[in-house]
């Protein structure tokens, strides 16, 4: 896979923009064999993006094949600062990835296009206030506490598999007011899915497999995951409809969403398929930082230890709270950068209904574009060392001169992740609350795999639980 640049690399060093012409096009990645970069991609996609960055140092925008297709892989700032902002009109959401979260959660804000896309973006986005997260805060120190006590000295802990179950947990109570871990409805959603996670990486890695209507064993698991889901988003709708009151969390916030024009709210089918899609879309990616983040502060004791320093002279011991995070300055600069070395969503993936412009090129209709967050954001041209775990690099003095967008693990444009604020958040609550009482032996850490099937995340991250601060 890591073949040393061939002539490809030679053509494309050096170059001004000026110089290709539109009939030429970006550089090609070379490869051999009819599948061309099928199979490559598949099985080591974070290997390939590191071979782009090396092939063509100077390119943003270059090319790859698969099978018949050439897609359009953009490993460059500025051009996907061009494309996700200027080009929106022109991008949708694939096909092959979306009809994956179609199946999962219906039409929604994740996966609709156009026109059915906007109205929700207008509806829902502005919902997503710090007012509405501070409501949710609470909520997420109190889980992240609850999981703290259960944890004893000498606990033999897999962290990857406790930060999932934990923001599940968050999850299931911020959307769905079901506790995983406790009551019946909680554990079935947390079954359920298990099932839609399966399934989905089972569709993602191939090309070629059944749709989850088909009469097979694995597709009807997959319908009665889905259905379960399903059945209690909508339960969970009809009781707070029932119930009235005030609540201040991720369900509330889609049931006060109203149309900006007509002041309407969402319908209660519609409220089911956004809050799968929050669902589905929020709690895998959080998890990954987090346990990211444990992995780099195992494999980085100073940095623990200053982490360790900072919660004590700003907590002392007690709870974090949402307005401690303005002072939790180095603890939000070790999630920023476990986004930035891992982000969870690595890649944007598009298709364009009509001609767009990025990195000194026009890509025409109808083609693929994968913007390759890992790649921009591991490019030597805006981070030094960019393969170090090195959270100073977001104090202000270094970020200086930095393109903002070379940082974009929530994505970028009108189509940006809607609950960055609550991820970060989220993210960094827990990180505080957890590191506060617990230090962690990560078993090998440097041997540890990353998964890449569904979010980037370790794939197995085995732990003794140590003492605390
Ligand atoms: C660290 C955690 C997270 C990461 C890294 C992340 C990343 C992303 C990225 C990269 C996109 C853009 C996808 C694209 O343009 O194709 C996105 C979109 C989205 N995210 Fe997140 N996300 C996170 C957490 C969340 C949370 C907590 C929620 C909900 C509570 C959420 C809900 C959504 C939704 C609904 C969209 C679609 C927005 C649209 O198309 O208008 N995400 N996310």
């Amino acid at each position: 896979m890591h073949s040393s640049p061939g002539s490809d690399a030679a053509r494309s060093t050096g170059k001004d923009h000026r110089y290709h012409s539109v009939m030429s096009g970006p550089p090609v990645l070379k490869s051999g064999g009819l599948l061309g970069h099928t199979r490559a991609f598949a099985d080591d996609p974070l290997g390939m993006f590191s071979l782009l960055l090396e092939t063509f140092p100077n390119e943003e925008v270059v090319r790859i094949r698969f099978g018949p297709f050439m897609d359009y892989a953009v490993t460059g700032a500025e051009a996907a600062r061009q494309l996700m902002l200027g080009g929106h009109d022109h991008l949708v959401r694939p096909w092959f990835f979306n009809r994956v979260f179609k199946e999962m959660s219906g039409l929604n804000l994740f996966t609709a296009n156009g026109e059915e896309w906007s109205w929700r973006r207008k509806m829902i986005g502005p919902a997503f206030h710090s007012a509405e997260i501070a409501g949710m805060a609470d909520t997420m120190v109190s889980i992240a506490e609850r999981v703290a006590r259960n944890w004893h000295v000498g606990d033999r802990i897999d962290l990857t598999e406790e930060m999932t179950s934990l923001t599940l947990e968050v999850a299931g109570q911020a959307l769905f007011g079901v506790d995983v871990r406790a009551d019946d409805r909680g554990r079935r959603l947390a079954l359920a899915f298990e099932g839609m996670i399966q399934w989905t990486n089972y569709r993602v890695e191939r090309f070629f497999s059944e749709p989850v209507w088909a009469p097979t064993a694995r597709a009807a698991r997959a319908r009665r995951a889905i259905g379960v889901v399903g059945s209690i988003a909508a339960e969970a709708v009809a009781e707070r409809r029932a119930q009235g009151g005030e609540h201040h969390d991720l369900l509330q916030l889609l049931l006060d969403s109203r149309d900006a024009e007509t002041g309407e709210p969402l319908g209660d089918l519609e409220v089911v398929s956004e809050a799968k899609a929050f669902f589905f879309a929020g709690h895998e990616t959080t998890s990954s930082a987090l346990s990211w983040a444990w992995l780099e502060l195992a494999r980085h004791p100073d940095i623990a230890n200053a982490l360790r320093e900072e919660l004590t002279r700003v907590l002392d011991g007690r709870s974090p709270e949402l307005s401690d995070l303005e002072d939790l300055d180095l603890t939000r600069r070790i999630v920023e950068e476990s986004l930035r070395l891992h982000p969870p969503a690595m890649v944007l993936t598009r298709r364009t209904h009509g001609a767009v412009e990025a990195g000194g090129y026009r890509i025409p209709r109808n083609r693929g574009i994968l913007v390759l967050i890992y790649a921009i954001h591991r490019n030597p041209k805006y981070w030094d060392a960019p393969h170090t775990f090195d959270p100073d690099r977001f104090t202000p003095n270094r970020s200086r001169g930095r393109p903002a967008h070379a940082f974009l693990p929530f994505g970028e444009g009108p189509r940006m992740c809607v609950g960055s604020r609550f991820a970060m958040t989220e993210a960094c609550l827990i990180l505080a609350t957890l590191a506060q009482r617990w230090r962690f032996e990560v078993e090998e850490p440097t041997e540890v795999k990353p998964d890449t099937r569904f979010v980037l995340k370790p794939a197995r991250l085995s732990a003794t639980v140590l003492g605390g601060l």
